[in-house]
């Protein structure tokens, strides 16, 4: 186990990093933290970033710039600010993708991660009903049996498994395809179009709209059956409150199928290797919140650009600029967790911005809590003798996607 290894906590006190000249009127100019091959996460130099004084700079794939944000008051005041918004059809929305970009209203209707208040507020007061505690409680038998039948699976399989694809990613995708009324036979279907989706340097524009095209015109048939047929599912009950056109569902929901699986799938997997090297947590509850905490597996998703001039941080960001707050360094932030790159499920720590934070803060993160709780508990209580069949420094990590995790999980029993 060395300190470079994705799940394993390092001890503290860990070296902040070396803190570089700070000059506010000369920001630090850095690479974009997308692809990280070899180098452990969150990258080391995140410490640097935090000490520098102001933000620090960077330049996206298509040669603009933008102003990346480290320190955890700062991402929560860029996420707050009523100065920056979510919207990507405003000039200078970051575009941190080799190829494509993050979809417009009038690419795909009711995409509402990309609105901003009042118009976003209509869409997320329809959908937060559906992701309460209350809800999500009742969604926990539904969800042990889920876990529950993987685990048969794996079991009856032999005795390895890659856990990725037979745990940590059906679970969180059968549990969506369920609140959707999404049949489980068409799982497959859209976990591949969204692999597209969230790949920033594989995929070309091509492979993205081909993907998005895929996935619009199943969702279409999928409300036309619910409008024509009902149900007992999101879907049905959304169109019953009529506060959603149809055509605005389409966006409505192909960000539930997105955010709902791979994020999920990501935390889970990571999770699992974190416990099996820190057994001592194994069975606490509390493991779940730190894990997502540690991992901040959402790091690069919250974009935002600056519609009019703000200044962050003593910085100055002109209006048409790109921001892209780093939750994962903000989780790190050692002002706010002590010994942050420890892994210390007895920790306090609500306060991550995991999830992000202001009116778009994560609407799944009651179902994630559930779903990685019964994951985690299930798991080990099942087998409670589950290993790495791998070192640990040759799990496969996803270091070039918009979301961080693992490729695969080989595990064995
Ligand atoms: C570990 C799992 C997850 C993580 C780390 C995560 C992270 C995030 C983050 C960082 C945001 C904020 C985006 C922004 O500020 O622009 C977000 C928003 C969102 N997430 Fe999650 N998410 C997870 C799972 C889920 C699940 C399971 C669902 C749904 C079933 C979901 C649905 C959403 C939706 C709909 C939004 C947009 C909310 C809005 O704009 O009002 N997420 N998520």
């Amino acid at each position: 186990m060395t300190p470079t290894d994705p799940a394993t906590p390092q001890t503290c006190p860990v070296s902040a990093g070396t803190a570089p000249a700070t000059d506010t009127t000369d920001p630090l100019v850095v690479d974009l933290p997308l692809r990280r091959p070899g180098v452990p996460f969150p990258p080391p130099h995140y410490a640097d970033y935090r000490n520098h004084e102001g933000l620090v700079l960077s330049h996206l794939p298509d040669g603009r710039r933008v102003w990346l944000v480290t320190r955890h008051e700062d991402v929560r005041t860029v996420l707050t600010s009523p100065e920056i918004s979510s919207n990507p059809a405003h000039e200078g929305f970051p575009n941190i993708g080799a190829t494509g970009g993050v979809p417009t209203q009038d690419q795909i209707p009711g995409w509402f991660v990309g609105m901003d208040s009042p118009e976003h507020d209509r869409f997320r007061k329809a959908l937060i009903p559906e992701f309460t505690v209350r809800r999500v409680r009742a969604m926990r038998p539904a969800i042990e049996r889920t876990v529950d039948a993987q685990l048969d699976a794996m079991l009856a399989a032999g005795d390895t498994a890659d856990l990725v694809a037979d745990f940590a990613l059906p679970i969180p995708s059968l549990v969506i395809s369920s609140l959707l009324g999404v049949p489980p036979a068409d799982r497959e279907f859209f976990e591949s179009r969204t692999r597209v989706l969230v790949s920033l340097r594989t995929a070309t524009d091509d492979d993205r709209m081909a993907a998005t095209k895929d996935l619009l015109r199943y969702i279409g048939r999928l409300v036309e059956i619910k409008q024509k047929w009902g149900g007992d599912d999101l879907i049905t009950r959304l169109l019953a409150t009529g506060s959603i056109a149809p055509h605005e569902l389409s966006g409505v929901l192909m960000l539930l199928l997105i955010a709902g699986h791979e994020t999920t799938a990501n935390n889970i997997a990571l999770g699992v290797v974190t416990l099996l090297t820190n057994p001592q947590w194994i069975g606490d509850e509390r493991a779940v919140e730190e894990t997502l905490r540690f991992h901040s597996v959402a790091d690069i998703v919250s974009l935002r650009v600056a519609v009019e001039d703000v200044e962050i941080a003593g910085q100055l960001i002109k209006a048409g600029e790109g921001i892209i707050p780093l939750v994962a360094a903000a989780n790190h932030d050692e002002n706010v967790f002590a010994c942050p790159h420890a892994f210390d499920p007895s920790r306090s720590a609500r306060s991550h911005v995991a999830f992000g934070y202001g009116v778009h803060q994560c609407l799944g993160q009651n179902l994630v809590r559930v779903e990685m709780e019964v994951a985690y508990r299930k798991l080990f209580e099942r087998i409670p003798n589950l290993q790495l069949d791998v070192p640990l420094d040759r799990l496969g990590i996803k270091y070039d996607g918009v979301l961080y995790g693992l490729h695969q999980l080989p595990v064995r029993w």
